[in-house]
């Protein structure tokens, strides 16, 4: 028989899903997973993305449900991909920005987790800052092998504790203790 849980993540991003499980797991959160893509507004606002993205998945799956919404935004092209990144990566890919910099190689990982169920619809944000590697490191999904967190020198891809210190892991620890107060 298929496991039921309390709590589903809806994505159509395994990778997302397996490091948010890892991470709630720790947390004493069990996470089942819908893989689904859910269609996606047109905003600017992450936040408005990810809230709507939970809202619409509630009423698909009719359980308490996160979604998380991401963004890389790199300082020298004005916080470009931003809320853009899943085209950007899809189309020009890591290649693509590393062709883009020179000098200036500061960036930012944004993570969003948005919350919703009969209850509550509530957001958390969160973000690493770091730089964009000059070259592809290690293998891994997306942006991971260009990506470099502060006070590291190796990408995620390359790292073995991304679970601990990422844009993810920062936003899904504030969703935890603000869910496990709420279940008490
Ligand atoms: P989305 O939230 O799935 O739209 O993610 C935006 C883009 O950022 C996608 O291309 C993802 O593959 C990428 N991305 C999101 N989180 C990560 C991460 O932790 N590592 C690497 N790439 C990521």
């Amino acid at each position: 028989m298929l496991q039921s849980f309390d709590l589903y993540f809806v994505s159509s991003n395994k990778h997302k899903y397996e490091e948010a499980k890892k991470i709630l797991k720790s947390f004493g959160i069990h996470l089942g997973f819908c893989k689904f893509e859910l269609e996606e507004i047109q905003s600017d606002s992450l936040k408005e993305i990810a809230s709507n993205k939970a809202i619409d998945a509630f009423q698909k799956f009719k359980k308490p449900v996160i979604v998380e919404d991401d963004g890389l935004f790199i300082d020298s092209l004005d916080g470009f991909p931003g809320p853009y990144s899943s085209y950007v990566f899809k189309t020009i890919g890591n290649k693509g920005i590393l062709d883009l910099l020179t000098q200036n190689r500061k960036a930012k990982f944004v993570s969003i987790v948005s919350f919703y169920d009969k209850h509550s619809s509530k957001s958390f944000v969160a973000k690493v800052h770091g730089k964009i590697s000059k070259t592809q490191k290690g293998i891994g999904w997306g942006y991971d092998p260009i990506f470099i967190p502060e006070d590291s020198k190796k990408t995620f891809a390359e790292s073995t504790n991304k679970n601990e210190l990422s844009h993810r892991y920062k936003a899904l620890k504030k969703f935890a203790n603000w869910y496990l107060h709420e279940q008490k």
